[in-house]
């Protein structure tokens, strides 16, 4: 059974500068809420409550947002603000968060391999802090939880992307064994579209073995002179069997700027308190894009 989630969030987020320069990228809001809280919120509704995240130089504010704030919490006990009151103090005990620090951004691979004594002997979920998966079913992390429970193996999750959008992506190479789920044959980093052995990437979300760790450790460092995941798991695939499911649900990562915006927009339409006005105004933006163009 899987009871710990892992959250690498040590990256610099250079294509995100320049907000990303003293601000997390983990942290930048969804509409009000940080992109993180959304993916800690993701392992706490499928039953994880010990979270590790793994963080770096100047990433103190995802720290201060899971903490309790006195200040803050006393101020609006004063002011009878109770809905604000009770929504700061979920967010202070929504789990039990650890965090460690990534001394030298060295990759992925690396980030991850700093969990190992957390999660010793255990299988454990990995959640990418820039990455937000919405689901109308059970979460994402849930879902390839199941599947850990039923095969005792190491899970991938993928999800079908554009074929112009292929070499963007680490894409997969596996055997359909029932819909959606896959036996995992490799990974593929960035191929061109026309060399592509699928159109299913690596969407930031896996459960992993501890077998994962021996696996980084003898991994050279590969593209951008980091120690990649996806390179670990091609050599996990020599010893073990894995697999890849095609999650239900949609992904948002928000790592880069375009797909930001686009999340925003999303969640913003999916608020009752924003859908209406939101929708307006965007509609006239069009309206007025369509006269001028
Ligand atoms: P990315 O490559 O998307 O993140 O890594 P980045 O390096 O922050 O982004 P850019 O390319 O400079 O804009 C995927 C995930 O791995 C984490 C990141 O925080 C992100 O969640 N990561 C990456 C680490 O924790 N440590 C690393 O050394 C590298």
């Amino acid at each position: 059974m899987v009871k710990k989630a892992v959250i690498p969030a040590a990256g610099l987020g250079t294509r995100f500068l320049p907000v990303t320069k003293a601000e997390p990228k983990e942290m930048l809001p969804i509409v009000d809420t940080p992109t993180i809280q959304y993916v800690i919120e993701e392992a706490v509704s499928a039953g994880i409550e010990d979270i590790l995240i793994i963080i770096g130089k100047g990433k103190r504010a995802i720290e201060d947002h899971f903490d309790r704030s006195f200040e803050l919490e006393n101020q609006l006990q004063e002011k009878g603000e109770t809905q604000s009151l009770e929504q700061i103090q979920k967010i202070a005990n929504m789990a039990n968060i650890h965090y460690i620090r990534q001394k030298q951004l060295n990759g992925l691979g690396d980030a991850i391999y700093y969990a190992r004594q957390h999660v010793d002997d255990e299988p454990f979920a990995v959640l990418l802090g820039d990455t937000v998966i919405s689901s109308n079913s059970h979460p994402c992390i849930g879902q390839l939880m199941q599947l850990y429970d039923r095969f005792g193996a190491s899970i991938v999750a993928v999800e079908q992307v554009p074929r112009q959008k292929i070499s963007r992506y680490g894409i997969i190479k596996g055997k359909a064994i029932e819909p959606r789920l896959y036996l995992l044959e490799d990974l593929v980093e960035k191929p061109k579209p026309e060399e592509s052995p699928s159109d299913l990437a690596i969407a930031g979300r896996y459960i992993l073995t501890p077998d994962i760790f021996d696996c980084i450790s003898r991994t050279p460092k590969g593209r951008g002179g980091e120690i990649q995941l996806t390179d670990a798991i091609r050599l996990m695939l020599k010893y073990h069997a894995l697999y890849a499911f095609n999650f239900e649900g949609k992904r948002y990562d928000i790592g880069n700027k375009m797909d930001y915006l686009k999340t925003i927009v999303e969640f913003a339409l999916k608020r009752d308190e924003f859908r209406v006005e939101f929708m307006e105004y965007l509609e006239e933006i069009i309206q007025q894009k369509e006269q001028k163009p």
